[in-house]
């Protein structure tokens, strides 16, 4: 089994491949990856990093032009739901990660878990087990969590108890999970949680996600997660989606759609302080309020750098936003002829419910080095560096 590790890390990470190798043969007097950045992905399509690309579903973004600036997979398809890189790449790459956690799902990932952690997130999943049924196939955030526990069933058989939860407490765990949820609440036709006027109250839904996603949190830490980030949802009333079906004007966004959200991010951001106030200082929760950073994105978009906050790049601006490309068309010549955009650098939007790189490069690095109305009690800069007793 050790020699099986070896072999695997061998194409992994270079700042690892030694580690690893001193945690096998001289019976882990070092700690793993001690210089390695480890993270635990949970999360929606935000976030996949090609776990949805093993399940039959239809949410997946395995066809060109999806990952088209991705340059690990020189431009091809990976599974995420952009055209580069999502939030949890950029974070890991800026805390030195030398390369992404893998997809849960796909072949060999388990033993990534010990140096470079794993992504256990599915496009179209949300908190609650109803939410995404639409689309067949999705990682339920419940079902990430026994992805996890499996994961670290393997970790203990490797390396110990101990190391594993030495591990553990090193590493971050961020959730980025909720907009699914929030979408299927407010598409009317949909029968969510009785359906139609059997609907619970927008309070009600509310109070399910944020206790659902504790559930959650508490099955985490008792497996020996301490440091999470969870991120609250973005303001979804302003994504292309949600416009087009509530034939908003241009540049306008859904006030309802928001007011759930906010109101949901609100309870979020309490809940988490009370977790940090009873759990902490050996455990810490950082609530990231992507909202914010999201909505500011949106309305000062010419300072940002970018010239289109209304239309994706990709797929058009109507009903049914399908991304995609022609055969015959070359980057150059696509603009056109499969609706890609010209710059796709210009735009927020990639498709009718994704950011793009560009946007996702800024709300990392907000998360990052963001001050406390940003990410809360501390940032993800200063959640890397902080030390659990
Ligand atoms: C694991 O840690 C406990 C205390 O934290 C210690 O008593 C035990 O000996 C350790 N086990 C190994 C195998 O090091
Ligand atoms: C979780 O959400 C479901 C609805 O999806 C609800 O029936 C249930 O009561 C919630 N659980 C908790 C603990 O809030
Ligand atoms: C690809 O792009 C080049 C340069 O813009 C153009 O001349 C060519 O006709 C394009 N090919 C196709 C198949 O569209
Ligand atoms: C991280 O923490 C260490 C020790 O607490 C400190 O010396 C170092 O300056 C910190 N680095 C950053 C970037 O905050």
């Amino acid at each position: 089994m050790h020699e099986i590790i070896i072999m695997e890390t061998l194409e992994l990470s270079k700042c690892c491949v030694i580690s690893i190798a001193i945690v096998v043969f001289i019976s882990f007097d070092v700690l793993p990856c001690a210089l390695c950045f480890t993270s635990f992905v949970f999360g929606d399509s935000l976030v996949d990093a090609g776990n949805n690309d093993y399940l039959f579903t239809l949410s997946k973004a395995d066809s060109p032009p999806y990952g088209i600036d991705f340059k690990p997979s020189d431009g091809q398809p990976t599974g995420r739901f952009t055209n580069g890189r999502t939030i949890s790449d950029i974070i890991g790459q800026s805390l030195g990660a030398k390369s992404f956690p893998p997809p849960y799902l796909a072949p060999n990932t388990q033993a990534d878990a010990i140096v470079k952690g794993i992504n256990y997130a599915s496009g179209a999943s949300g908190i609650l087990d109803e939410t995404g049924f639409l689309f067949i196939g999705r990682i339920r955030l419940r079902e990430q969590v026994d992805n996890f526990e499996q994961s670290r069933k393997y970790m203990v058989n490797v390396m110990g108890e101990n190391r594993t939860r030495d591990l553990l407490k090193k590493a971050i765990f961020s959730l980025t999970i909720g907009s699914n949820d929030v979408l299927n609440y407010i598409q009317p036709s949909i029968p969510f949680l009785g359906g139609g006027d059997h609907r619970v109250s927008k309070t009600t839904f509310q109070d399910f996600m944020v206790s659902n996603l504790t559930i959650q949190l508490k099955r985490l830490h008792k497996l020996g997660a301490r440091k999470f980030v969870v991120v609250g949802v973005g303001p979804l009333g302003c994504i292309p989606f949600v416009r087009a079906i509530n034939l908003l004007p241009r540049g306008e966004c859904s006030i309802k759609v928001n007011q759930i959200i906010q109101g949901y991010n609100q309870k979020l951001s309490q809940q988490l302080n009370r977790l940090n106030q009873k759990m902490g200082p050996e455990a810490i929760f950082v609530y990231a309020n992507s909202y914010d950073i999201f909505t500011s994105i949106i309305i000062n978009h010419h300072q940002y750098g970018f010239e289109n906050a209304n239309k994706p790049c990709c797929g058009g601006y109507f009903p049914p936003f399908v991304c995609f490309m022609r055969h015959n068309a070359n980057t150059s010549s696509s603009s056109t002829s499969s609706g890609l955009c010209e710059d796709r650098s210009k735009y927020v939007f990639w498709d009718a419910y994704h950011p793009t790189e560009a946007a996702n490069l800024i709300i990392s690095n907000k998360l990052l080095y963001g001050d406390k109305t940003i990410s809360f009690p501390i940032n993800v800069r200063e959640l890397y560096n902080y030390t659990i007793s």
